[in-house]
């Protein structure tokens, strides 16, 4: 069923995402992949974790608890800011770190599923919207039918959205409890959302009912924003949503908090740096201190030609700027969001990312 290919990172970027702080010559002794009695040149992300787990002393057949992940919800009040773009780079991230992860699109443009190159007006995808329509009508719901698989070893996963997408709110404004019936999919089928150490969801930005009833599923908010005028007032909608949303079910134990990270930043225009300072004071606690740069390698993942060749700049792009920011605001997220490597705090490795090499 996939699409599109990507071998992995060299041996020097492997040796980073592991964490590992030793030389690269330690590095490749100590984690040869044999090939054909050659080193392992590329490394995957199911290589990656189990490298990791073995610094880690896991028994490589260690499995989750059966509890619902860590869920990262990208949001905003307005298109074009980069909710696609960072969920789709941190997925990549946090799977070349050694995270089983499934990536939900849930934008009825379906831009997230473009970007790993799945074409989806050709394909037939069985969207998340549906998933939820069928649970709701106790019909069969056959989740791991509906994933594509994106790199080996389900280290990651999406469940891809098409056009068809948009008419979730028809239904969905039928539904009773509509607000969760999100959550209710992952809960009752947590057997197989469990196999996962993180979930990540994109969306829309209008405000309807579908990015409402993904929203209520996490705990907290990631607000994607642009350091400019359109953006930060977009910002306030989103937030006088949340308020709603928790004004209705606070009652429900429904507690929405948010977390913003500043995308497309360019130091060198004034009004960035206005509008950033504005963000620093309005949103003191809640900004992220990542801000990921305007970089253009970031327009370079999507070919309008051929959406084989598409991909986040992690895979296309690994020793940019781009992938630096990247990389940055995942470990932060992993942090924030305590995703765990198989049940496994891994922020001890990470912490010596960095002084590697
Ligand atoms: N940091 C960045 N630097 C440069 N271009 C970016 C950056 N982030 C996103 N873009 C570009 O901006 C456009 C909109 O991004 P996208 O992720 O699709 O936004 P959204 O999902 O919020 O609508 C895309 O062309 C993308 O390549
Ligand atoms: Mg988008």
């Amino acid at each position: 069923m996939s699409t599109r290919e990507f071998a992995g990172v060299k041996a020097r970027m492997a040796q980073e995402l592991c964490g590992f702080s030793g030389s690269p010559k330690a590095f490749r002794e100590r984690f040869t992949v044999a090939n054909q009695g050659q080193y392992h040149r590329i490394y995957t992300a199911e290589d990656i974790r189990r490298i990791r787990m073995s610094m880690l002393s896991l028994p490589l057949d260690t499995v989750r608890a059966k509890t619902l992940p860590p869920i990262l919800n990208f949001r905003m009040a307005k298109g074009g800011t980069g909710k696609t773009t960072i969920s789709g780079n941190i997925a990549s991230a946090l799977a070349m770190m050694g995270h089983k992860v499934l990536m939900i699109d849930g934008d009825p443009q379906a831009s997230l599923t473009s970007l790993f190159g799945i074409d989806w007006v050709s394909q037939n995808i069985v969207h998340i919207g549906e998933l939820m329509r069928r649970a709701e009508r106790k019909e069969t719901v056959d989740i791991k039918g509906a994933v594509w698989p994106i790199y080996g070893g389900g280290m990651l996963d999406i469940i891809p959205a098409d056009i068809t997408l948009a008419d979730a709110d028809s239904w969905l404004m039928g539904t009773t409890n509509r607000e969760f019936v999100f959550s209710r999919l992952l809960e009752r089928n947590v057997d197989v959302f469990a196999e996962y150490d993180v979930i990540v969801v994109d969306s829309a930005p209008s405000t309807s009912l579908l990015t409402n009833t993904l929203m209520t599923a996490c705990k907290r908010l990631l607000a994607v924003v642009v350091p400019e005028g359109p953006s930060t007032k977009a910002l306030e909608i989103l937030e006088s949503n949340i308020q709603e949303l928790n004004d209705a079910f606070g009652k429900q134990g429904l507690n929405l908090d948010f977390h913003v990270i500043v995308n497309r930043y360019n130091q060198t225009k004034k009004p960035h740096n206005d509008e950033l300072a504005k963000l620093v004071s309005k949103y003191p606690s809640q900004l992220n201190d990542t801000i990921v740069r305007d970089f253009i390698g970031f327009v370079r993942q999507t070919d309008s030609f051929d959406e084989k060749n598409n991909g986040p700049v992690l895979e296309k792009e690994p020793n940019s700027v781009g992938a630096r920011d990247v990389l940055d605001l995942t470990k932060s997220l992993i942090r924030m969001f305590d995703i765990k490597l198989a049940d496994v705090n891994s922020l001890a490795p990470l912490a010596s990312v960095g002084r590697a090499a």
